[in-house]
């Protein structure tokens, strides 16, 4: 594609480290971190927002791993604010008092974005793999004083807590945010270790889209309710990342810049990183951003179908992880010659159990010997 073809990033996502106090079972993290050693200095992610501005950046995304562990996470925000950004910061508030919040507000962020595991404290803390839940009630309540803040409690579910989505529901509503998000797994990094775990059963997907509509209507014109379904139930895939290289930059916490959190499970890539090259050029130049842009890369059924400007061929993250081959319509799609395949995989996932694995930066931990709580 030439450059005039393409637009500019919409928004800049910044792993700004991998270190987390959560060890959530569902992380979609890769089984490989980067260590505190390698993470970027304040400068370098500073110089980045301004890049990122200047190429037409909306909004920039804070996120690790637990952003408030890095030390300079004011700086940071004050940096992205004067640069002219959007800023929302992706957070299990672990690390956040009344101080720290009123000083990031103070710094510019706009928009908080809170996790919940479950609606019970010991069953929150087991799928997180932390003694997280009670401290996320307590900063919710400081969260809805802070009247400059935009607020979003996102709740992630999976087989062991979507029978429980109405009392979530309830639990999130209570915290008064603007905006409620229900997220099924995304089935990448530590989260595809424990898919036989968290993937749903059809019968559980079928009623939990009864409680999220009943719970929609009630919520109407308070908060907007909103959620992402699991696309191994689906007829055709996600537009992953809004289409490989036309929305989104990744920043991981040592500086490679990739299309979608989990490109590096793709062979061939090559990740420039933001400490050798400037934004721009990584965004219309760098291969990594170019492999999968246009069409040129389809196969058919793709190729020829009139839905690939919609869905860009869907997730080539999952096409490599189910196929084998980056370059395959998504499993997902119901036109791919593969699709009984992850039919098959999810229906017989969601009759198995496995000791859950609990996401660290060094080796894995199994439920036998849980990681904090
Ligand atoms: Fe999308 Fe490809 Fe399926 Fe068409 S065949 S709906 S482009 S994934
Ligand atoms: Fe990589 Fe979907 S996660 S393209």
């Amino acid at each position: 594609m030439t450059e005039n073809s393409i637009p500019p990033p919409l928004s800049l996502v910044c792993e700004v480290t991998h270190r987390c106090p959560l060890h959530c079972v569902y992380c979609s993290n890769p089984l490989v971190m980067q260590g505190q050693d390698a993470e970027l200095p304040t400068e370098v992610w500073i110089k980045v927002f301004g890049e990122a501005a200047k190429l037409g950046v909306a909004h920039l995304h804070l996120t690790g791993g637990e952003p408030l562990a890095r030390h300079d996470i004011i700086d940071l925000v004050r940096a992205g604010r004067e640069a002219g950004l959007y800023i929302n910061m992706i957070t299990s508030a672990v690390g956040l008092n009344k101080g720290r919040l009123q000083a990031l507000a103070d710094a510019g962020l706009d928009h908080i974005q809170l996790s919940l595991q479950d609606a019970e404290e010991d069953l929150a803390n087991r799928w997180a793999g932390a003694r997280a839940h009670s401290k996320k009630l307590e900063m919710a309540e400081l969260i809805k004083t802070e009247s400059r803040l935009a607020f979003t409690v996102n709740i992630v579910v999976h087989r062991q807590n979507l029978d429980r989505l109405e009392k979530m529901i309830a639990l999130a509503e209570s915290m008064m945010p603007q905006r409620i998000e229900i997220a099924h797994v995304q089935y990448y990094g530590w989260a595809l270790k424990n898919r036989d775990l968290l993937l749903p059963t059809r019968e559980q997907l079928d009623s939990s889209i009864r409680v999220l509509h009943e719970a929609q209507k009630r919520l109407s014109g308070r908060i907007h309710l909103q959620a992402v379904l699991p696309d191994y139930y689906a007829r055709y895939p996600k537009a992953c990342v809004g289409g490989w290289g036309q929305q989104l930059l990744l920043i991981d916490p040592a500086g490679q810049a990739l299309p979608c959190h989990s490109a590096g499970l793709i062979p061939g890539m090559t990740f420039d990183n933001v400490r050798d090259h400037d934004l721009s050029w990584i965004w219309y130049k760098s291969s990594a951003f170019e492999r999968f842009r246009g069409d040129d890369w389809m196969q058919d059924p793709c190729r020829s179908c009139d839905r690939k400007t919609i869905d860009f061929g869907g997730c080539r993250c999952q096409a490599m992880q189910i196929l084998g081959d980056p370059y395959a319509t998504d499993p997902a799609c119901s036109l791919s010659p593969h699709h009984d395949e992850l039919v098959a995989i999810a229906a017989a996932a969601s009759e198995k159990s496995s000791d859950m694995v609990y996401r660290i930066l060094s080796a894995p931990t199994t439920e036998s010997t849980p990681f904090l709580y």
